[in-house]
């Protein structure tokens, strides 16, 4: 494959992703499927530690598109693990980009709120200066700035508050403290947007495929780094109650008795920023892409988990 083979593999390109048994992989591969033949790994197929393996992997499968899923994304134990984390976070993005690089591919990779340190009033947006609170959001801005320094044809997503009806999230872990518990006690001085594993794919999905068909133009108009999350914002104690009125209604599960609380009454490994919510106005501005209010995504997986029992 030579430069330029995205455009030329435009009908049928062949799309590689990797960590497709996470949260976000999963939907991915859901939505992707019918582009074109699609080889989906998880950690069973690829260790991604292991640079010889990551860079194996995508000589085996020759993508069009390497859609990057994984991610060390125990945010607490990455303070103890700082290598491993590093290793996932950082080096197997810096190969991916480089493999990708090699044969024209476009690398799609995801990275986080946590590049910021908090302080900022207002929503942080592409240009501020990152300045990460603790491991995992150091190891992601390392992650990025791999794939910026690899260049060619790459897009780099920065979301926050991941969740959906899969995995190890926020919302599944309300629903069975909710079952467990008849009191909870959240976090109401950090704010962020929650957002939905289902969202993200969809905007991926949509820009992905106005690129391939040319409606974005040339490289230079696309490439680089995009904020990519839900609307609006809301603290973790905000969320769970809006989780619980919502799932009240739609899951007839009953609803703990909810107490605020502070960052500095809930200590963690890590430390986390305060605000961390990102401005979605290049994204907007470059794609035509907003992604739902993070209320209507919520009701949305709601739903999603009604439906599937
Ligand atoms: N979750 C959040 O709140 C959040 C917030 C902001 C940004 N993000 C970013 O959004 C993206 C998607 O996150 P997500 O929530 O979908 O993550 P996730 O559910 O934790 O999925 C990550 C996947 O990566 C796999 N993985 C980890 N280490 C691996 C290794 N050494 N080799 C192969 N696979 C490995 C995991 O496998 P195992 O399950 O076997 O470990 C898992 O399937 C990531 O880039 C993340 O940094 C997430």
């Amino acid at each position: 494959m030579t430069e330029g083979s995205i455009e030329a593999a435009a009908a049928h390109p062949r799309i590689l992703i990797v960590g497709n048994a996470g949260q976000l992989g999963r939907e991915l591969e859901k939505l992707f499927a019918g582009i074109g033949p699609m080889v989906a790994v998880d950690r069973e197929s690829v260790d991604l530690a292991d640079p010889g393996q990551t860079r194996d992997l995508v000589r085996r499968a020759a993508p069009d598109i390497i859609l990057n899923a994984a991610a060390y994304t125990a945010v607490d134990r990455a303070e103890s693990e700082r290598d491993l984390a590093y290793a996932i976070n950082e080096g197997a993005p810096r190969v991916l980009a480089v493999e990708a690089g090699r044969r024209g591919a476009l690398f799609v990779h995801y990275s986080t709120d946590y590049v910021f340190d908090g302080s900022k009033t207002s929503p942080w947006t592409e240009t501020d200066a990152p300045n990460p609170l603790n491991v995992y959001g150091a190891s992601k801005l390392g992650g990025e700035r791999a794939v910026e320094e690899v260049g060619g044809k790459y897009l780099i997503f920065r979301t926050s508050w991941v969740y959906g009806p899969h995995g190890n999230n926020f919302l599944l872990t309300m629903l069975r403290l909710g079952r467990e518990r008849d009191r909870l006690s959240i976090v109401d001085d950090q704010i962020g947007a929650p957002t939905t594993s289902i969202e993200i794919a969809r905007a991926t999905h949509a820009i992905v495929t106005g690129i391939l068909t040319g409606r974005f133009g040339a490289i230079e108009n696309w490439t680089g780094l995009y904020h990519m999350t839900c609307g609006g914002a809301v603290s973790w104690c905000g969320f769970a109650q809006a989780i619980f009125t919502r799932a009240a209604a739609m899951l007839a599960v009953k609803t703990p008795a909810i107490t605020p609380i502070a960052t500095r009454d809930y200590p963690t490994a890590a430390v986390r920023p305060l605000n961390s919510v990102l401005s979605n106005a290049r994204l907007q501005a470059r794609f035509g892409i907003e992604l739902a209010p993070w209320e209507a995504a919520l009701e949305d997986t709601l739903h999603a988990l009604r439906n599937a029992g």
